[in-house]
């Protein structure tokens, strides 16, 4: 076979982030930019000569040209099974459970999640290991090492794959197979829920919206929405992946998805509303004249959960990210289930997954999951929802209220300022931080301070240590605030500040959410003084 050494240069900027290296699309276009990144991958694992890849992407600009890169280099390297969605395309949870399902050794997603795509937007890396899983740190960190060094990368002389055409190639030593990108993730799901009960629901008139945002859910919804439980046609909008999703930000919240947000809060609005983004692995739930937080719907969910056959059983524990509201620690309170609190990102959950300590997880920014695959999962939260609509015949609306009623509820907003000078941003995260140990006992108006601390995580499975992942003041009450800087951001710095006002069962349960939390965002800014350093009177977006 014709392996090709190819002597290439360092680049000084392929530190993967949160979530893999993400760099504008001129940026990996650059003469081995793309290879250099994939071939320090190869280096950065051992042991994977005979094994399988799995290989795929969210379908934005340049998914096709680096996934044929991609298979080039993973048969010259010497994996001898590259299974590859077809088109190119595999959602992150699909990839997820495909690396799973057929024993792969890992996998290659090409994504930018809810980024922009197109030949100016955004493109991205990821590596994902055997577990399913985001690469750890230890792995991401020998990449960027071995990207600063190497110079040399191998491929292989073939001919393009045609990506569309399901069937298997030999490419030197490796076969490349061509496969469905839908019918194992369906098949998944269809071991998780009750197609039965769902369908009986669709079938009794419950109306669904999804927005695919013309990204990678698009096929994955209308295969399991409208073929698998019978939703009319129509009901996955935007459903065809498209390269630069249509120009729009493919980002599932009330900013992106208002036109979705404006429908269901209208008079004829469907029963219920979801959308998802660019790689499929976060989601948005709206009822009929309700819209759910991510932190709600992961406290319900996981209240519902034994609605729902794959969850019969019950949970083992729910884990959320510190920024999360606390509304599932009242839910594993009352249930007597253990709760895990971890930093920010997914790969924090990987570890109590695999150990089996916690089954349903979620973060704040629109992801929730559980240990069916070791991603956040868009499309199983919609099937989760809508098995619990079934099996309880009530509306999304009545189930949050009774929620609330049994659990109390936690009125919850982010304040994020965008694009702010980094080291104004790191002054005020210091001054924050130097005032730490003032803070206990104080008061700010009627709110009383009971701790405040910088929260680090000790992971209870590997024993690492995780810190300065962010500023808690906690109240009395249960009422909280965090202040982080955003971990993903490309340009400046991104103040996030989480605000969260606690009402007990039988409190006001009904408040508009802004009104709620009035007097903890004026405690924010005098805490942190976010208009004296940044010069920001109020944030860029809320969500
Ligand atoms: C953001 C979200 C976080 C999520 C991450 C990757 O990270 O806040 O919950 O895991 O994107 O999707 P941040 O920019 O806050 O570091
Ligand atoms: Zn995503």
């Amino acid at each position: 076979m014709n392996i090709r050494e190819v002597a290439t240069k360092s680049f000084d900027d392929q530190k993967p982030g949160t979530s893999g290296l993400r760099k504008k699309v001129p940026v990996f276009q650059q003469p081995g930019y793309a290879e250099n990144f994939i071939q320090s991958i190869f280096d950065a694992l051992d042991g994977f000569a005979g094994t399988t890849l799995v290989i795929g992407g969210d379908g934005r600009f340049y998914n096709r040209e680096v996934i044929q890169t991609a298979i080039r280099m993973a048969a010259a390297n010497g994996f001898t099974t590259i299974i590859v969605g077809r088109g190119g395309i595999l959602s992150t949870p699909a990839a997820s459970h495909m690396i799973r399902h057929y024993g792969a050794f890992g996998g290659i997603i090409l994504s930018a999640s809810h980024n922009p795509g197109g030949p100016t937007e955004d493109f991205g890396i990821k590596y994902n290991i055997s577990n399913g899983g985001p690469a750890p740190e230890k792995i991401t960190d020998a990449i960027y090492a071995r990207s600063k060094t190497i110079d040399r990368y191998l491929t292989i002389e073939t001919p393009d794959i045609d990506l569309d055409q399901d069937g298997e190639t030999q490419v030197g030593d490796a076969v490349v197979r061509i496969i469905d990108p839908v019918a194992d993730y369906a098949a998944l799901m269809e071991t998780l829920f009750d197609f039965e009960a769902i369908r009986a629901l669709i079938g009794g008139g419950f109306r669904i919206a999804f927005d695919a945002m013309s990204a990678v859910t698009g096929p994955y919804a209308t295969e399991i929405l409208e073929r698998r439980l019978g939703a009319p046609a129509g009901t996955v909008r935007n459903g065809t992946p498209l390269p630069d999703f249509g120009g729009h930000h493919p980002d599932p919240n009330l900013v992106h998805a208002k036109d979705l947000y404006d429908e269901m809060m209208s008079a004829d609005a469907p029963d219920f509303g979801a959308a998802s983004d660019g790689d499929g692995d976060r989601n948005l739930i709206i009822g009929k004249g309700i819209f759910v937080t991510p932190s709600d719907s992961l406290a319900m969910l996981a209240a519902n959960a034994h609605f729902a056959p794959g969850y019969a059983k019950g949970l083992a524990g729910i884990a959320r990210s510190m920024p999360t509201s606390c509304a599932a620690d009242r839910v594993a309170e009352q249930l007597g289930l253990p709760l895990f609190e971890t930093p920010t990102g997914w790969k924090f959950f990987g570890n109590l997954l695999d150990a089996g300590k916690a089954t349903i997880c979620g973060e704040e920014s629109a992801g929730t999951g559980s240990d069916h695959v070791r991603e956040k999962d868009g499309l199983w939260a919609v099937l989760l929802w809508l098995n619990i609509l079934a099996a309880r015949g009530e509306s999304v609306h009545a189930i949050a209220e009774a929620h609330w009623r049994r659990f109390g509820r936690n009125y919850y907003a982010r304040h994020d300022y965008e694009g702010v000078d980094s080291a104004r941003a790191d002054a005020l995260m210091a001054d924050l931080r130097n005032h730490l140990p003032t803070l206990r006992g104080t008061a700010i108006g009627a709110l009383r301070i009971e701790a405040a601390d910088d929260f680090a995580y000790h992971d209870p499975i590997d024993g690492s240590e995780s810190r300065n992942q962010g500023i808690r003041i906690l109240f009395e009450g249960g009422s909280r605030i965090v202040f982080r800087l955003s971990g993903t951001g490309t340009s400046g710095a991104t103040i996030r500040v989480y605000i969260e006002r606690y009402e007990p069962a039988d409190g006001d349960l009904g408040r508009e959410t802004g009104d709620a939390i009035a007097d903890l965002i004026v405690a924010a800014e005098e805490l942190a003084g976010i208009a004296r350093h940044t010069g920001r009177a109020k944030p860029d977006v809320i969500t």
